[in-house]
């Protein structure tokens, strides 16, 4: 079992605790974690995660002392809304939830998000424990403290930065993860390396070509590696907090929407990549190393069908930009992204990009 300190939020930070077995601990986590008169929990989970391993969880709180309720938060992304929010406010507050109790959020970075967003607003805080089990979550969302849900407006554009009291990452939990989560996870891990520790990205790369990503075997290596990038995330969050818009180095959290701006997926690293490379800042073989590495994350969601300017089009409304003005986060090599204002980017040299990128996922 792996124990890291992430230095953020009050309190002088916040412990995670990694490895095979750690939900087991979640109470006596909890019991170290949370205020000595805490007593109600509420656990937070959805209808695939909460019959594999609720049972678990909820019987390592009770053991702690604790009085454990759960209330399920379904339809993944899509569920991703301030009324699905509000139902958990309604159950907190049916529960009597005091300012010194706590909720659980046990699930992928859906239930992370929306859980700790409730968790920030009701009675203006109480405090969240994390307890991720995708990969994503384990390797990205779950520590940092950003929550939020999906509006009209775009994704994610309302939240708050709310950090946990506590992360648990039991990595067994990765063995019942579907392959296409597996794959959205490693994405992740290969873009932290990407943009900010050429280091984490080879072991990275290394490991998914040593590997079958989701076999289950090497456990000790695959905990290590999460380790690794959870320490990066770590790194980077209590560097910049709460994402400053005037932070542009290697630990602001803004280099970590690295091909956020034109997706929430691989091909939109690859875009930024290939646009990079295009404005002479990332050399081919940089960007080659990215291609592959990326290959071996998995197979990708099929892109044929989607088109460059309305990729475009999209990202030019989406919330990351600053002063009117989006923001590409790009490479100059793998380890190392700088922030580039779109205007200074010519349209052709953005639509070969994208075009390129979309080839690449076929
Ligand atoms: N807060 C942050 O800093 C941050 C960072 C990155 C992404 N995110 C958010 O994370 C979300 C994506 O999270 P995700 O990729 O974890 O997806 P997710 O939470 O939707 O989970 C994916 C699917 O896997 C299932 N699942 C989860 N754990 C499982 C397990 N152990 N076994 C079997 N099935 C399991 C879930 O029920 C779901 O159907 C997005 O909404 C994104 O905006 C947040």
């Amino acid at each position: 079992m792996r124990r890291m300190r992430v230095r953020a939020g009050s309190r002088g930070g916040y412990e995670i605790l990694l490895g095979a077995g750690a939900l087991d601990a979640l109470g006596e986590v909890a019991r170290g974690a949370l205020h000595k008169r805490a007593r109600k929990i509420v656990v937070v989970s959805d209808a695939r995660v909460f019959p594999l391993y609720g049972a678990r969880a909820c019987g390592s709180l009770r053991a702690a002392g604790y009085d454990v309720a759960h209330c399920l938060a379904g339809g993944g992304e899509r569920g991703k809304t301030l009324r699905t929010a509000e139902r958990l406010l309604d159950f907190f507050a049916a529960r009597g939830l005091e300012r010194t109790d706590a909720v659980v959020a046990l699930g992928g970075g859906v239930v992370g998000d929306v859980a700790g967003f409730a968790a920030a607003v009701h009675l203006r805080g109480v405090p969240v424990v994390q307890v991720p089990t995708t990969l994503l979550a384990q390797v990205d969302s779950s520590v940092g403290g950003k929550t939020g849900v999906n509006s009209r407006a775009g994704k994610n554009v309302i939240g708050a930065f709310h950090q946990p009291a506590a992360v648990i990452a039991d990595t067994t939990t990765l063995g019942t993860l579907p392959r296409r989560e597996l794959t959205a996870g490693w994405c992740e891990a290969i873009k932290q390396g990407a943009v900010g520790d050429r280091k984490l990205f080879e072991r990275t790369r290394d490991f998914l070509g040593a590997n079958d990503a989701g076999g289950g075997r090497r456990d000790d290596a695959l905990a290590d590696l999460i380790a690794r990038q959870c320490a990066f995330k770590a790194r980077v969050v209590a560097a910049d907090e709460r994402e400053s818009v005037d932070r542009a180095g290697a630990l602001s959290r803004r280099v970590l929407n690295f091909g956020h701006t034109v997706g929430h997926a691989l091909d939109g690293m690859i875009a930024a990549a290939e646009i990079s490379k295009r404005l002479g800042t990332l050399a081919a073989s940089e960007l080659e190393s990215l291609r592959r590495a990326v290959a071996l994350a998995g197979r990708l969601p099929p892109a044929g069908d989607l088109d460059a300017d309305e990729i475009l089009r999209a990202a030019a409304a989406d919330k990351k930009s600053t002063g009117g003005e989006l923001q590409w986060v790009l490479l100059e090599e793998i380890g190392r992204a700088s922030i580039v204002g779109g205007r200074d980017i010519a349209p052709r040299v953005l639509r070969a990009g994208v075009r390129a990128a979309l080839k690449f996922v076929g």
